[in-house]
């Protein structure tokens, strides 16, 4: 029985898994610390650390910043569990069911209008509690927050609430990346709020408002902590930043090799017949589709290493499989792949994939699925 344990939890038992270098990671940590010159991180491990792996990430950071930040009440609830010496911030806008739970969970809320803070500050009162919240303003996101022309009465008036206490202020940026007109615009008016609180003996702990981007092309006192997702992960959310800060990938995907086919010459691999062997080719097939994350637009463009070297894929991604065309190359059932992540000199980036899939580096590796194994291999 052991012994069946424990080939379960070796990647040898698994065909395709995540690795994590969490050295990485506090790399790229500290990285934005010294770019940003803040010491305090709300690290954004939403969406399952960007498919990191919540409890990994976790677990890697857990001590070393002032606040995970997800964005659904069951993340929240499961770091709480397993980390509850670090606070917990919730992005979200809580349902009303919902709120009862996050208040007896301990969790740091996002406020994003006033009826929603009475709401908070009632229950809590109930129960005894007086819960953290930072009050979101909205100044051009015009997604989340309180409008910012409504937001001096508003933050005015909960200032009485005796069911919370407001810890923070934040705001987000569309166009993070982009230092123009209308990010300097969104940071004078978040100031001028700040100072006329400040005026009136409304001094907020936390002030955030960088994401990765704005965290290292901003500098601003009006902050004093940083709230960054993609680059803690070593991936760049525009390509211009590669010049202002380098950051190493965490995160690796690898597959072992099911079952090797030579085909004839005129023979098709795949759904829709798209690859078509001009010479006898041989083609591996790997247990990584759709399903487990593989853009399936990705695939006139998208290739693997093997050996350091790049081979393309051989036709469209199915939901369990890709397959790869390695011409002449000889290969075998168990030899690993490596979808994303360095192989002897080469690498395969999350950029690279968006790119080939038309879409953005969030959502490939946010769409990595949480069944796969995570190995922190560091
Ligand atoms: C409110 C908020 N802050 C910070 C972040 C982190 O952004 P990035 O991953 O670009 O650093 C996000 C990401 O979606 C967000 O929604």
């Amino acid at each position: 029985m052991t012994e069946l344990v424990t080939q379960h939890s070796s990647k040898i038992q698994h065909g395709s898994w995540i690795e994590l270098r969490t050295n990485h990671l506090l790399e790229n940590l500290q990285t934005l610390r010294n770019h940003s010159r803040q010491t305090e991180v709300l690290a954004v491990i939403k969406a399952n650390a960007y498919g990191h792996g919540l409890s990994e990430i976790a677990n890697a950071l857990a001590g070393k910043v002032t606040y995970f930040g997800v964005a659904t009440l069951r993340e929240a609830l499961e770091l709480k569990e397993n980390h509850p010496q670090t606070p917990v911030f919730l992005f979200g806008h809580l349902l009303a069911h919902e709120i009862p739970a996050a208040l007896l969970g301990g969790i740091t809320l996002s406020v994003s209008s006033f009826e929603k803070a009475k709401e908070i500050s009632e229950l809590s009162k109930g129960l005894g509690r007086k819960t953290p919240v930072h009050v979101k303003i909205d100044t051009g996101m015009g997604r989340m927050g309180i409008p910012i022309r409504e937001a001096l009465p508003a933050i005015e008036q909960m200032t009485s609430m005796k069911g919370i206490l407001m810890d923070g202020i934040y705001m987000h940026f569309p166009t993070a990346e982009k230092e123009d007109a209308f990010r300097e615009t969104q940071v004078r008016e978040f100031g001028l709020l700040l100072q006329t609180l400040e005026q009136k003996g409304i001094i907020f702990r936390y002030r955030h408002i960088s994401n990765s981007a704005a965290s290292l092309t901003l500098k601003t006192p009006i902050v004093n902590m940083i709230r960054p997702g993609l680059t803690l992960y070593g991936i760049y959310p525009d390509e211009g930043l590669k010049e202002t800060a380098v950051f190493q990938p965490v995160l690796s995907v690898k597959s072992r090799i099911l079952l090797v086919k030579k085909i004839n010459t005129g023979e098709t691999v795949g759904y829709g017949r798209e690859f078509t062997a001009k010479t006898p080719t041989i083609v591996a097939t790997i247990p990584f589709g759709y399903s487990h994350g593989y853009p399936y637009a990705a695939w006139k463009k998208a290739s693997v290493l093997y050996q350091g070297k790049r081979y393309a894929l051989a036709g469209k991604v199915s939901m369990d499989y890709i397959t790869i065309n390695f011409g002449n190359t000889p290969v075998k059932e168990g030899d690993v792949v490596t979808l994303m992540g360095e192989d002897q000199g080469d690498r395969i980036t999350a950029e690279d994939i968006a790119h080939w899939a038309g879409t953005i580096p969030y959502e490939i590796v946010t769409r990595l699925n949480s069944h796969l194994p995570r190995l922190v291999t560091q």
